[in-house]
């Protein structure tokens, strides 16, 4: 299974999601490097870029066997401060280009009227950086399509991934058609809905009937979404368990079903509710 960007470039099904995963050290990137995940997820806001790079620099892997993303910080898009922001990333990650480059969040406060003026700065930067050769592809996340339109009015490059929080439970299938319309791949944060549809009963069923655990079929559903995902997990039995989800699949039925269970084990995070400080 692949995924493709729009400029060609190449997503792995499954990378290692990074967040609040380097809490008691760094070793748990070479855990999950050690475990096969060569797509590494991470953002300025995680504050573990430094952690991130020292472990990939002593595990010593060739630069190009890795996919590597990070993410503005929404109080960094002022053209200057977003590339500040990037150089930060890159020179803590030990590397001098990214594979992809994405805007966190799409503003920082709901009070902020010039919003949309300000993303449309940031964009343009995005975009230079992109011709500059400094990141192989520029996206976006936790954009809807009422975002998502400002840049597309002004972009010469479009965005060409957009990461939100799905799961089921948590579809957002109006964005999600709105992505497919206009080719932008989505990509899905806390596909396990961070742990709190693990446990779903529906999701236990189906678990039971392909001899695979909750979490598979949680990512297996993603994936023949057309959704790529970045689990993040601790150690290197799920970290294993999450990637091999290829020996299988489920019937269109089921996949009808997993899609239209009710909300459940949604984040409570929200762009237009969002209060990002700065
Ligand atoms: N763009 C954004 O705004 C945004 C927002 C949130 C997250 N993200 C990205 O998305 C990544 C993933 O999201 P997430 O960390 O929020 O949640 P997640 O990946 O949905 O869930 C992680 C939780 O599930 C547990 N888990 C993992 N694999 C498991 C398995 N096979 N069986 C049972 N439990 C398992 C983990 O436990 P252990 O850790 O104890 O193993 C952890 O508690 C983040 O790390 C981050 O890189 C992006």
């Amino acid at each position: 299974m692949e995924f493709q960007l729009t400029n060609g470039v190449k997503i792995l099904p499954v990378g290692f999601g990074s967040y609040k995963s380097t809490e008691k050290g760094a070793d748990v990137i070479k855990t999950a490097l050690d475990a096969g995940y060569r797509y590494l997820d991470t953002a300025a806001f995680y504050d573990n870029e430094d952690q991130i790079g020292q472990a990939i620099k002593e595990y010593d892997i060739a630069r190009e066997d890795l996919f590597i993303c990070s993410k503005v910080w929404p109080t960094n898009l002022a053209p200057e401060k977003l590339r500040e922001s990037f150089e930060k990333s890159a020179y803590q990650l030990q590397t001098d280009y990214l594979d992809l480059f994405l805007i966190h969040w799409p503003k920082v406060s709901q009070k902020d009227e010039k919003w949309k003026e300000k993303l449309q700065l940031a964009w343009a930067e995005m975009e230079k950086l992109y011709e500059e050769g400094k990141v192989r592809a520029i996206g976006l996340s936790n954009f809807l399509p009422h975002h998502i339109r400002p840049v597309l009015e002004m972009a010469k490059i479009r965005p060409m991934i957009d990461q939100l929080e799905l799961h089921v439970g948590y579809m957002q299938e109006y964005t999600l058609a709105y992505l497919q319309k206009e080719k932008i791949l989505p990509q899905a944060w806390s596909p396990l809905g961070r742990g709190r549809v693990l446990n779903d009963e529906r999701v236990t069923a189906l678990a039971e009937a392909y001899g695979k655990t909750n979490a598979q079929i949680l990512l297996r559903f993603l994936l023949q979404r057309g959704v790529p995902v970045i689990p993040k997990a601790s150690e290197e039995g799920r970290m294993r368990q999450n990637l091999e989800v290829f020996d299988f699949s489920l019937s269109e039925d089921e996949i009808s079903y997993l899609s239209c269970v009710t909300e459940a084990g949604w984040s409570g995070e929200h762009p237009d509710l969002a209060e990002l400080g700065g």
